[in-house]
């Protein structure tokens, strides 16, 4: 029996595929490789091709006899959603209703799902529990909204078990330097930090110095993508077992501000990271960190990482690599 890594060859995927391949399980790849990176994934087996492809999907549902999915492939930038919606509705949720459907038809029967901290939104306390409304503020986030949705009726109707699991901010490389994030192809705030300390990139924008935190910067829940990646196999566990269709945070249970997490890159690289201030940006929340006392319990998934682990494995990554 196999595991399908859709989304395999990325950022939090071959970090995912390594822990896997780590504890001896069947693994095979399918990645367009639009963002994906061959080399991350050493030589598992790779399936190039989309996810929307069900005779793709099926070929590699039975020549490899697979099980369950895990389910990465997906675009991710919530900014880039508002310019173009469709991309993210086409690619995110028809993209992936395909999928599902081809799985479903082809005996698959688990599912475990990267969403994400934006379907919530800007909730109203935090932590923020599984159990708060779900009101996304970008077309992305919606995406990902509806994608939980559809796992839900595929239970309903079908008994094909799956679970969301909702990541706060994905951070951080392999403790042993041998996979990390590609930061051509994201904007989030670490690795264009580290752009910056290591002079590949312009002065990292600090967006919002007024807001009413502590030191004035936004604050989120950095979670290492090493204890993602051990989640997604606690969460195929889960399922093997029997879990129940839910969804679990995946977050430390403890914010950070931007100046908390440029200050822990100005300790790991000795050197301050070149920064100006900016205006807020619409649509960011103030403030989210999560309650992951759900994934505790039922997954008995523990974060082992911090920020300074999450920023300085991120450091030692991009140093090797730039
Ligand atoms: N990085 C984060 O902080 C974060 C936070 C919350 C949720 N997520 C979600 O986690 C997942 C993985 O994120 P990541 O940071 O590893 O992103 P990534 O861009 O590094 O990886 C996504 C992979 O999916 C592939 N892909 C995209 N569309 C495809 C398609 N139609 N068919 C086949 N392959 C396709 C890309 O080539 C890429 O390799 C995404 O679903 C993302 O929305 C990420």
């Amino acid at each position: 029996m196999t595991i399908m890594v859709t989304g395999g060859a990325g950022y939090i995927g071959s970090h995912t595929v390594r822990q896997l391949r780590q504890r001896g399980d069947s693994v095979v790849v399918l990645d367009s490789l639009e963002f994906g990176n061959r080399d991350a994934i050493a030589d598992t087996p790779l399936v190039v091709g989309d996810i929307a492809d069900s005779h793709l999907v099926t070929d590699t549902v039975l020549d490899h006899d697979v099980e369950s999915i895990i389910h990465f492939a997906a675009y991710k930038a919530p900014g880039e959603s508002f310019e173009n919606p469709g991309r993210y509705f086409e690619n995110n949720v028809a993209g992936t209703a395909a999928l599902l459907e081809t799985a479903h038809r082809n005996g698959v029967k688990h599912v475990v799902f990267s969403s994400t901290c934006a379907v919530y939104g800007t909730p109203d306390r935090t932590p923020v529990g599984e159990d708060a409304p779900i009101q996304p503020e970008s077309p992305y986030g919606e995406s990902k909204a509806l994608v939980e949705r559809i796992l839900h009726w595929y239970d309903v109707c079908h008994g094909r078990r799956s679970v969301s699991l909702r990541y706060f901010n994905a951070a951080g490389a392999a403790m042993d330097g041998s996979v990390g994030e590609d930061w051509r192809v994201t904007l989030n705030l670490v690795p264009v930090a580290m752009k910056a300390l290591l002079g590949a990139g312009p002065q990292l924008r600090i967006f919002g110095t007024d807001y009413p935190t502590p030191d004035g910067t936004a604050i989120r829940d950095y979670i290492h993508v090493d204890d993602l990646a051990d989640a997604h196999l606690k969460a195929l566990d889960y399922l093997s077992s029997g879990g129940a269709t839910t969804a679990f945070n995946l977050g430390t249970g403890t914010g950070s501000s931007v100046r908390e997490v440029l200050a822990a890159a100005e300790r790991a690289a000795g050197q301050a990271v070149p920064a100006l201030e900016a205006p807020r940006r619409p649509g960011d929340p103030v403030a989210l960190w999560a309650d992951n006392t759900r994934a505790r319990e039922l997954l008995g998934w523990n974060p082992r990482y911090g920020l300074d682990d999450i920023v300085t494995s991120a450091y030692q990554w991009h140093k090797i690599t730039s």
